[in-house]
């Protein structure tokens, strides 16, 4: 008998469980998304890697996956990110040479608030390659 239960209510149990997964995650990332395209970082940055820039170059800026990448298991990295992304970065110091065409990125203050630079930069680095 007890098999038998359990096997006709699994199923149904992951469906629920996919359903309720997909609900918690979309919201968020479609408001980040949101927030990124009004706050105008998507001219220069995609969310997945490969994608190419104006006249075929390399992206402007790095994907955002590839950032989750490239700062997993930092401890300070959102902070650090968070006041590059405020402050804009420094042409003399670039972190994505020869991967990007962009030289540096602009201070983005005028166009995003902390909180929000900081949310974004949490959801940023949220990207990697584990994730849907
Ligand atoms: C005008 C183009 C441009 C815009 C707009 C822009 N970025 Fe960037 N971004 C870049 C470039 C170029 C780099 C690479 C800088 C480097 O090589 O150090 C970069 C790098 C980054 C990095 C990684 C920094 C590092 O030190 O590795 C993050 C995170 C980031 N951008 C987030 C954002 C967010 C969030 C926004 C919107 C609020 C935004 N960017 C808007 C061009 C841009």
């Amino acid at each position: 008998m007890k098999p038998v239960a359990v096997r006709s209510f699994s199923p149904a149990l992951g469906a629920l469980w996919l359903v309720a997964a997909q609900a918690m995650a979309a919201p968020d990332d479609a408001a980040m998304l949101k927030l990124a395209t009004g706050s105008g970082c998507m001219t220069c940055h995609h969310v997945e890697p490969g994608a190419k820039g104006p006249d075929g170059l390399p992206p402007i800026g790095p994907a955002w996956r590839d950032v989750a990448v490239k700062y997993k298991g930092q401890s300070g990295a959102e902070k650090q990110l968070t006041a590059t992304v405020l402050a804009g970065s420094n042409p003399y110091d670039s972190h994505w040479k020869g991967k990007v065409s962009g030289l540096a990125m602009p201070p983005n203050r005028v166009a995003i608030s902390e909180p929000d630079a900081r949310r974004l930069v949490q959801w940023i680095l949220n990207r990697d390659a584990n994730r849907p």
